[in-house]
């Protein structure tokens, strides 16, 4: 296994729309595996292909560090999700605070839907189906954006995003530090 370098803002990779996974291969299940160990190294909780390079329809999570620890119904345990896609999506709408690994240090209440329903293929490519809701949900909401070339802070207010400027700026210049491997944009090789 290997810790893969974290793609920060504002690498192209993460605004482009991933591509569907058609088959599985070792290769495949060799990134996944690299890429829990990424996530656990950098002590989060999603992480998507797109954030290492592989403009792919794959995220991995465990969402269980961020669970109260008497909600065991919402204890899922690490997950694999390949081509997910929300099928439902409640009405009702929840603020939490949002992070991510490619935007280190930079932390904001984003609007979600706070229950869906969605399907996907498992880590041996077979089709499930799930309902979840609290962090579980905000989790994959945000992942699957990733899929879809969206950072949670495309969701904030212009207002908000004005104030991040600077913060921002530092990151996409690799001028920060996060605890884990980084690659920022300008040392992209292709
Ligand atoms: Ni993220």
């Amino acid at each position: 296994m290997a810790i893969l370098p974290i793609v920060t803002y504002d690498d192209p990779v993460l605004t482009r729309k991933a591509e569907t996974i058609k088959e599985n291969s070792e290769e495949l299940q060799q990134l996944i595996r690299d890429m829990f160990e990424t996530m656990y190294n950098a002590e989060g909780v999603g992480l998507a292909a797109p954030q290492v390079g592989h403009s792919i329809r794959l995220f991995v999570m465990d969402a269980d560090p961020m669970t109260e620890d008497d909600d065991q119904q919402g204890k899922l345990g690490p997950m694999t999700l390949i081509n997910p896609e929300i099928t439902w999506q409640s009405e009702t709408i929840t603020e939490f605070e949002e992070g991510c690994l490619s935007i280190p240090d930079v932390r904001e209440n984003v609007k979600r839907p706070d229950k869906i329903t969605l399907s996907y293929l498992d880590r041996d490519f077979n089709p499930k189906k799930l309902t979840v809701d609290q962090t579980a949900a905000r989790v994959i909401q945000h992942e699957l954006d990733h899929l879809d070339g969206v950072l949670f802070i495309d969701r904030l207010g212009s207002f908000r995003k004005r104030l991040l400027k600077t913060k921002l700026k530092q990151v996409a210049e690799g001028n920060i530090e996060a605890g884990y491997p980084l690659r920022p944009p300008q040392t992209r090789v292709s």
